[in-house]
């Protein structure tokens, strides 16, 4: 017999604690969201390696915003971070800005759009390094929504 309820998705374990921050796209608040994104974690008592990590992910996200997202302008950024009880970490990166017209292909290491032969193309591909799964959602003309989600070892799964 099917039942709907039990198909589908796992269960995902309760949300514990969750907050959500607007910055302007300069270059400097990249350091403010690394420190506030690991200020926020800390609660979780992640090992240094794993803060270490996640605050890495992170500055990838948020500087290809202010780099790509909002080439000739400061746009807004907003970061909304979700920690579960299972010792899972959600960090979302939302932009307003041009958006990723191929998202499979910029997703592949070494690919880059800047012209400048300033970046290396290597941003998403440290993002994955650095996390268990990444989703990038994007809308040409709209923005991008890049999620990060790690889960920390030796935690809790009540
Ligand atoms: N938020 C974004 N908005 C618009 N385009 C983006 C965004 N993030 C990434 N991209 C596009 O995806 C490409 C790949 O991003 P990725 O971070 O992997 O490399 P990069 O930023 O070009 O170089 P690096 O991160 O090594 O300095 C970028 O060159 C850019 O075209
Ligand atoms: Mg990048």
């Amino acid at each position: 017999m099917k039942d709907k309820k039990l198909s589908g998705r796992p269960k995902l374990s309760p949300i514990c604690n969750e907050m959500k921050l607007d910055f302007p796209s300069h270059s400097r608040n990249e350091a403010f969201a690394r420190a506030a994104a690991g200020a926020f974690i800390a609660s979780l008592d992640p090992t240094a390696s794993e803060l270490s990590d996640i605050k890495c992910a992170l500055s990838e996200a948020v500087t290809n915003c202010t780099v790509h997202a909002y080439p000739d302008k400061i746009g807004m950024i907003r970061l909304e971070i979700k920690l579960r009880e299972d010792g899972t970490v959600m960090l979302t990166v939302k932009d307003k800005g041009v958006g990723i017209p191929d998202i499979a292909k910029a997703r592949e290491p070494l690919f880059t759009t800047d012209a400048a032969g300033e970046r290396s193309g290597m941003g998403f591909t440290v993002m994955e390094g650095f996390s268990d799964s990444v989703k990038i959602r994007s809308v040409p003309g709209k923005g991008t929504s890049v999620t990060l989600i790690r889960r920390l070892q030796g935690k809790s799964s009540s």
